[in-house]
């Protein structure tokens, strides 16, 4: 989510910052990073070195230009379709209403329709196939001013039920045609998760006290998910998404309690459910929004399953979770909290992964242990584990129990001195060599008066443009120690403002977000600039925001793709044989305003429609290579 960060306080008052603070940590990074390299990570690096050389047809297409224009580019010898816009039906047999341009479908019919602004999601195929399989996306959240028809004047019950229809998350089914990737209708797959879908809770925070309310004295049964950004595919083939931005939901009165308030909950709450909604009202329901900030699991395959919110991993503003497999067979999973000086996380499972699919591993994610990072200016770093009694995560310090810790993560994590960190967004795990990539997107209030001062691993005080940040675990992603460096701090490297100053070999960017390793372990980024935050020249030359792929044995970066006007770009999943690519774009034309401005709903852009007056749409964009072969190669 763009919108709104740049007038968003961070809430993270603890002062655990500063013991990494360093006098010049640009340069003492690729030093120190060398002497800290365990020698299994100095073999694969030298490896990587080498294989560079005769890697040849590594980022084999013409790179794009920056652009300005209200289109979809790729290169050429490459095509795209889109399809799966917002409102189009997702597919439920006996219930496909159409989609009204003038945004007068109602509540009911945006239920069985696509959600709004598209974020993550992942491909899932049909029987191994490449070109047939069930897509399953995130609505990260709503613009009322063009959801509804006469946007958000006389705001009504009906309009609160629209915006939380169009949350959550969508599954459709999706074949290769010859007019490209299209959307299969019906389909038993298809299905909507709103935020009237029943959902049960998993680990160590199901039922607890904190998680009870009027409504679910159980503490758990919960209705619905919302704010889900990020999206991945586990190796036993279920989605995970995020609930990144919750707090913005909930409107806690004039007296917020010390710890709503560190979770950044404040008086009135932006999308203002709450009018008609009670449950969103936290003065009167003060547990509710502990039922929120969780991963969710869901079986794309079974439109009947109950989706799970997995407490074991932790409760954040989670852009997504990532998982990879131990040495010893289990389950280790990646997430972030994208808000400013927050933290990365990694959960290793209990136990090990077990083969059979999503039925054999169905409490896999509710046992195991949750650590938090620290990196140290050395170019080491270390996990640092959440469990009730040990540290200083005891009663006597506000942490009754092993679920009150994983509840207040961020609490639990300032008492463990974690690095706080330039907002985390994607992750994504390099398996052939161990290494794991995190974009911190970035975070504007760094070294700023009364904030946290620049540290090693984010070293850029007014970090306007963000960086990329990868840590390779000991003993196959089980270790509790790394090794971390910088892949790129991301900017124009001839940039006027020095602190917005890049080191990028190649095409340049800003604002990194959606990431991934795709086919051959090529590394693609994926941006989301907010235009607000840079200067006429610099919007002009970094252009709209945009895909990127960078070859991680060299560092080269190439443009690949480029929006339309005022979208993000995310949500990037392969097919199997890397021969399709599907993204998401995101909030094409993204207003100005707070809430969107009915009077303008296509100030910006038209896209994907092109007509005027039409309301710009997010939606799926699937690419090929015209000659079939694999993407990027
Ligand atoms: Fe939903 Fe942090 O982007
Ligand atoms: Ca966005
Ligand atoms: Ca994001
Ligand atoms: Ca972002």
């Amino acid at each position: 989510m763009a919108k709104d960060f740049d007038t968003m306080e961070d809430s993270n008052r603890s002062g655990n910052t500063s013991i990494h603070q360093v006098s010049d940590p640009s340069k003492r990074i690729s030093l120190q990073l060398l002497a800290g390299l365990s020698l299994l990570a100095q073999t694969a690096w030298a490896k990587a070195q080498n294989a560079a050389a005769s890697a040849s047809s590594r980022l084999n297409f013409q790179a794009l230009s920056p652009s300005l224009e209200d289109f979809v580019q790729v290169p050429p010898g490459y095509r795209f379709n889109v399809l799966a816009a917002w409102g189009e039906p997702v597919g439920i047999a006996g219930n496909m209403p159409a989609y009204r341009a003038d945004a007068s479908n109602t509540a009911e019919e945006q239920a069985a329709q696509m959600g709004m602004h598209h974020d993550g999601l992942v491909f899932f195929p049909l029987n191994g196939s490449s070109t047939h399989g069930v897509i399953m996306t995130n609505h990260e959240y709503t613009d009322d001013g063009l959801l509804h028809s006469d946007g958000i004047e006389n705001w009504t019950a009906e309009k609160v039920k629209k915006s939380q229809n169009a949350h959550g998350l969508s599954a459709y089914e999706a074949r290769l045609t010859e007019r490209g990737w299209q959307m299969v209708r019906p389909s038993r797959y298809a299905r909507r998760i709103t935020l009237d879908t029943e959902f049960a809770v998993g680990g160590p925070a199901a039922g607890h006290r904190m998680m009870q309310t009027a409504a679910d004295p159980s503490g758990k049964r919960i209705k619905g998910t919302l704010n889900n950004c990020a999206s991945s595919m586990t190796p036993w083939g279920t989605y995970l998404s995020g609930e990144e931005n919750w707090s913005f939901y909930f409107a806690a009165g004039e007296a917020i309690s010390p710890h709503h308030k560190r979770w950044g909950l404040r008086a009135k709450s932006f999308y203002q459910w709450e009018a008609h909604d009670e449950r969103f009202d936290a003065a009167k329901h003060p547990n509710e929004p502990n039922r929120f900030g969780w991963i969710v699991e869901v079986d794309p395959m079974d439109p009947l399953s109950t989706p799970i919110k997995r407490t074991a991993i932790g409760r954040g503003a989670h852009e997504g979770a990532w998982v990879t497999q131990s040495g010893d067979g289990r389950a280790v999973v990646y997430s972030g909290e994208d808000a400013r000086f927050e933290y990365i996380y990694k959960f290793i499972s209990r136990d090990k992964i077990a083969p059979g699919g999503a039925a054999a591993n169905r409490t896999l994610l509710d046992h195991g242990t949750l650590y938090v990072a620290r990196f140290d200016a050395d170019g080491t770093g270390r996990w640092l584990p959440l469990v009730h009694g040990s540290g200083p995560l005891t009663a006597a310090n506000g942490f009754a129990d092993q679920a009150e810790v994983l509840i207040k993560a961020r609490q639990a994590s300032d008492a463990l001195g974690a690095t706080k960190m330039d907002r985390p967004e994607w992750l994504t795990i390099d398996r052939d060599n161990g290494w794991v990539y995190c974009t911190l997107t970035n975070n504007t209030n760094r070294g700023q008066d009364k904030h946290p001062s620049v540290d090693a691993a984010n070293p850029r005080a007014n970090n306007t443009m963000g960086h990329i940040i990868r840590w390779r675990d000991e003993n196959a992603f089980a270790g509790d120690t790394f090794v971390w460096n910088h892949l790129l701090l991301a900017g124009d490297p001839a940039n006027e403002r020095e602190q917005a100053r890049g080191n990028i070999q190649g095409d340049f960017f800003g604002c990194p977000d959606g990431l991934s390793i795709g086919p051959g372990g090529l590394l693609w980024i994926q941006t989301d600039v907010h235009s607000g935050q840079l200067n006429q020249g610099e919007f002009k030359r970094i252009g709209n925001n945009q895909m990127l792929v960078c070859d991680t044995t060299t560092g080269q970066v190439k443009r690949f793709l480029t929006g339309p006007n005022m979208c993000e770009i995310t949500g990037v999943s392969f097919t199997p044989d890397g021969t399709s690519l599907f993204i998401n774009i995101q909030h094409p034309g993204e207003t100005p305003t707070d809430r969107g401005d009915p009077k303008y709903p296509n100030q910006f852009s038209s896209w994907p429609d092109h007509i005027d007056d039409n309301r710009p749409r997010s939606a799926t964009v699937a690419i090929r290579k015209i000659d079939g072969g694999v993407i990027g190669w």
